[in-house]
């Protein structure tokens, strides 16, 4: 199949690179660009480069580069037409399949369907600034919204009639399936009588991330409570509810920028925190937050402030959110608004600052379900307090950082006076539990594509067993390729990881203040060895075991891991100088050493950068490439090398 030139540009145009490749791509913002590791050729700096404003990824470590379809064609193994023929289907995009007649019809019934929705909005929004409009534009004024947000989202007004939005439709060419398909019209089965389903409301469209009308809100404009405040466009060809956000395509710039997302209720309280100036925030409206909002958010984000009525009679279906936010790996922050406000009531009325302040007091998720159950005196008695804690416990099994889980569960610990050892015990039985479920689950489902049904309890605990096998087996392959693999460039523990090491292994607590407070992970080390270590240091201390004698009983220890431990632990003094010379106190300068390795590592790490930075420029200049990557990388040198020296301020300033 041939795309015409024109569908291609619009695919092109309409696809958002950044979101294609970060599904493949961890990307890290840098300037303008995103950077990452290049899935096309092994490396361990960053040379893959997607350049949002210009369409276009450069690696430049191995030369590939091209716009989001060449991405997709080289990363999937596609043709370029099915690569284009993907981004089509996620910009919404309808194409003139020229396969069998029957998907050429739902190809075309989907772009009628688009079309006219466009052409609705549109009537709409004429509607709303004519003469018939002009009640609809009075009560838009009264609550405040400003003729720029009006037009920024679209806001109409479908006529009082039933049948003049379907008629100026039809005047446009559109037919009577069109407006079916689309879920503008209603027809009665019984006599056939066709009218239009939105009559005389304020009317929201709802767009898809790429700015395509999917759907409609749309309000009822007076006081009459026989008729529902709200009703929403049906489920469609081109309309599912539970897959959309509301307001995410005006809002994905400032999802980006600001890297957590704002959740309201309403296409009100959506349209009156934009105005006021939080441009991150997106709107569920009328669903509970499902599973695919979130991970259509994901995309964008990873942090979620959600704003709930403090009246909010629905507070339990509120938390089924919350989890499900957790288990989708969101950091979630729970915003409570005053008494019998939503955040467009608040906003109009006391300002973007009171809206501000209620954000400043978001409360992290443990201590929102602690008030919760405060809130319905569960907490009198010792027995509510256990089934309050095992609730917030269950949750934090969610998480599926094990970080966060322990900074969780430290809080919890705090909030009731509760041994963290208790906590965890209870947390590993959720957590095995769950693993048991996922496990099962799995078998479940791998059993249902190859045998068909399956039946009762027995058969899905059949399959348990082996499925547990089946991931020892695994674990314990990819742990001896570990050992075989060759030995990296630094084949040696280096200074500053020795220390960390020692420490991690030798100081009870240590593991946490590194990964917490220094916000180092198993990656953050450079030779292979000690990320193998710091790993099994951290998963023994995960486990509540201390971790030197704990890790020397380890069968699957090989040889030279444990005498690399032994090697760590012995030497109890430091080799550091400047150690003995403090006069502080112990723990300050156990902090202050850790923090010192963790910027030494730092170091190493952008000096690494910087030559293969180096080596690249010498590469494009070599072979004359465009001089806009040189300039890229150049760009991406200074910025590096101002890191790098700024760091250097921050470790002189520690040695002094
Ligand atoms: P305003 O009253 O205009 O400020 O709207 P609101 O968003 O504050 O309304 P409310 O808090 O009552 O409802 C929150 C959201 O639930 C709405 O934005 C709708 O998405 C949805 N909703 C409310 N009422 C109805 C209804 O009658 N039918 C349907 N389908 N959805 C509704
Ligand atoms: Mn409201």
């Amino acid at each position: 199949m041939r795309i015409p030139e024109h569908i291609v540009e619009q695919i092109i145009r309409q696809t958002d690179i950044v979101e294609v490749i970060g599904e493949a791509v961890q990307l890290r913002k840098r300037g303008q660009n995103y950077i990452g590791l290049c899935p096309f050729h092994n490396e361990k700096t960053p040379s893959f480069n997607v350049l949002p404003e210009r369409g276009i990824f450069k690696c430049f470590g191995c030369g590939k580069g091209g716009n989001a379809a060449i991405f997709l064609r080289e990363h999937q193994k596609i043709t370029y037409p099915e690569a284009l023929k993907e981004l089509a289907k996620r910009a919404g995009i309808v194409l003139p399949d020229e396969g069998d007649r029957e998907s050429r019809e739902e190809y075309n019934r989907q772009d009628n369907a688009f079309a006219v929705l466009r052409a609705a909005g549109n009537f709409y929004y004429l509607q709303l600034l004519a003469e018939s409009g002009s009640e609809a534009m009075r009560y838009l004024e009264k609550r405040g919204f400003t003729e720029e947000i009006i037009k920024l989202f679209g806001v109409g007004y479908s006529p009082d009639s039933f049948n003049a939005t379907g008629a100026e439709l039809k005047s446009q060419g559109y037919a009577e399936e069109n407006l079916l398909d689309a879920g503008l019209s209603i027809k009665r089965e019984e006599d056939g009588r066709v009218w239009d389903r939105f009559r005389g409301r304020l009317m929201f469209p709802i767009q898809n991330p790429t700015g395509r009308v999917i759907g409609f809100g749309a309000r009822r404009m007076n006081d009459d409570k026989t008729q529902p405040k709200y009703i929403n466009s049906p489920q469609s060809l081109v309309y599912d509810k539970s897959h959309v956000l509301y307001g995410l395509f005006q809002a994905k710039d400032a999802l980006r920028r600001l890297e957590y997302a704002i959740l309201v209720e309403g296409y009100a309280d959506l349209i009156s925190t934009y105005q006021a100036g939080f441009q991150n925030v997106v709107a569920s409206s009328g669903t509970a937050l499902t599973r695919e909002q979130l991970r259509l958010l994901s995309r964008y984000c990873k942090r979620l402030h959600i704003v709930y009525d403090a009246d909010n009679a629905g507070v339990n279906a509120a938390l089924r959110g919350l989890d499900l936010a957790v288990e989708e790996g969101f950091d979630v922050a729970i915003v409570t608004l005053p008494e019998g406000d939503d955040p467009d009531s608040l906003i109009q009325r006391d300002g973007a600052e009171a809206f501000q302040r209620c954000l400043d007091k978001a409360q992290s998720l443990v201590n929102y379900k602690i008030e919760v159950f405060r809130k319905q005196g569960k907490l009198g008695t010792p027995a509510g307090q256990a089934d309050a804690v095992r609730d917030v416990v269950e949750t934090i099994a969610k998480v599926p950082d094990t970080f966060k889980r322990d900074f969780m569960i430290r809080d919890v610990a705090l909030r009731f006076s509760l041994s963290e050892h208790d906590l965890y015990r209870e947390l590993n039985q959720m957590l095995r539990r769950q693993q048991f479920q996922r496990i099962d689950q799995a078998g479940r489902e791998r059993r249902v594509e190859t045998n068909g049904i399956i039946t009762g309890r027995e058969s899905s605990l059949a399959v348990l067993v082996p499925a547990t096998q089946a991931l020892v087996t695994q674990a314990v392959s990819e742990e001896s390729a570990k050992q075989q693999a060759p030995e990296g460039r630094y084949a040696d523990l280096l200074p500053e990881e020795q220390e960390l090491l020692r420490i991690a292994l030798t100081q009870a607590g240590a593991v946490g203040y590194i990964m917490q407070r220094l916000h180092i992970s198993v990656e953050s080390f450079i030779t292979e060895t000690a990320q193998q270590l710091f790993q099994m240091i951290a998963d023994a201390t995960e486990h509540h075991h201390e971790p030197l004698s704990w890790l020397m009983q380890q069968e699957a220890l090989t040889e030279r891991n444990g005498s690399l431990l032994a090697a760590l632990a012995v030497r109890e003094e430091t080799p550091s100088e400047r150690w003995r010379d403090y006069n502080v106190e112990m723990q300050e300068d156990l902090k202050t050493m850790l923090r010192d390795c963790m910027i030494k590592l730092h170091l190493r790490r952008y000096d690494e950068e910087l030559r293969s930075l180096q080596e690249q420029l010498k590469h494009a200049q070599d072979h004359e490439e465009p001089m806009e990557h040189s300039l890229e990388i150049l760009k991406q040198i200074k910025s590096a090398d101002e890191e790098r020296r700024r760091l250097q301020e921050v470790m002189m300033g520690a040695v002094v």
